[in-house]
């Protein structure tokens, strides 16, 4: 791919929050799951696991995890009940209308040492799986979001679906072709962001 299509590619990728119902054939999912495979890992542990849901089955199980610790949190916050029951009805409606839901794991016991650093590594190498993720995605021509809704649930949402012991949830990733038209994005200057130590 030429350098600037390559560059044009990687900016055009957005949040896409809106999905048409269309399904996602199996081939593109395991091709999307393999590209996120090739992501630099520290010691090339890769530790991400993916969990994959595109039946109605499990989602209302799902969805159980992550709205009653949802809903604690915002009392807890002081949230009005008709804020509390809002967020609800949007959370469980998205969860419902993704084509496919991803989940992205980390493997706690895929570091090389129990230390605090290896597993800021193991979790910065599992996040870059998702950003991975994400872009595959959009090579697909799909869109998806990254949502952290079980990184505030993630015993709840690992038994939900009986996810095996290891495999701590970080994220959820909504995937589906795009009803969505985000809104521009305000970039930081490059300038207010860097500091070039060379001159
Ligand atoms: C770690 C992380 C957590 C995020 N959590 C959420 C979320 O819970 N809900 C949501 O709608 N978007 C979430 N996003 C998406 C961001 O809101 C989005 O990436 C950001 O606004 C920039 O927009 P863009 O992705 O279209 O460039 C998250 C993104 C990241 C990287």
């Amino acid at each position: 791919m030429p350098t600037d299509s390559a560059h044009d590619f990687l900016r055009s990728r957005r949040s896409i929050r809106r999905f048409k119902p269309d399904p996602i054939p199996d081939s593109v999912i395991e091709r999307i799951l393999t590209t996120a495979t090739y992501t630099p890992s520290a010691h090339n542990r890769q530790p991400w696991r993916f969990v994959v849901i595109k039946s109605a089955d499990v989602r209302p199980q799902l969805a159980k995890a992550l709205i009653d610790k949802m809903r604690l949190d915002m009392q807890a916050e002081g949230a009005l009940e008709t804020e509390i029951e809002k967020r609800v009805a949007s959370s469980i409606r998205r969860i419902d209308e993704a084509p496919v839901i991803i989940i992205l794991c980390r493997d706690v016991t895929d570091v090389r040492i129990n230390t605090p650093e290896e597993n800021i590594m193991n979790i910065q190498s599992t996040a870059l799986a998702g950003l991975q993720l994400l872009l595959a995605a959009h090579a697909e021509g799909l869109g998806g979001n990254w949502i952290c809704w079980p990184l505030y649930a993630q015993e709840a949402t690992r038994s939900a679906l009986d996810l095996p012991e290891t495999w701590e949830p970080q994220a959820i990733f909504l995937i589906g072709y795009s009803a969505d038209t985000p809104k521009e994005k305000q970039l930081k200057p490059l300038s207010s962001i860097t500091l070039y130590l060379n001159s």
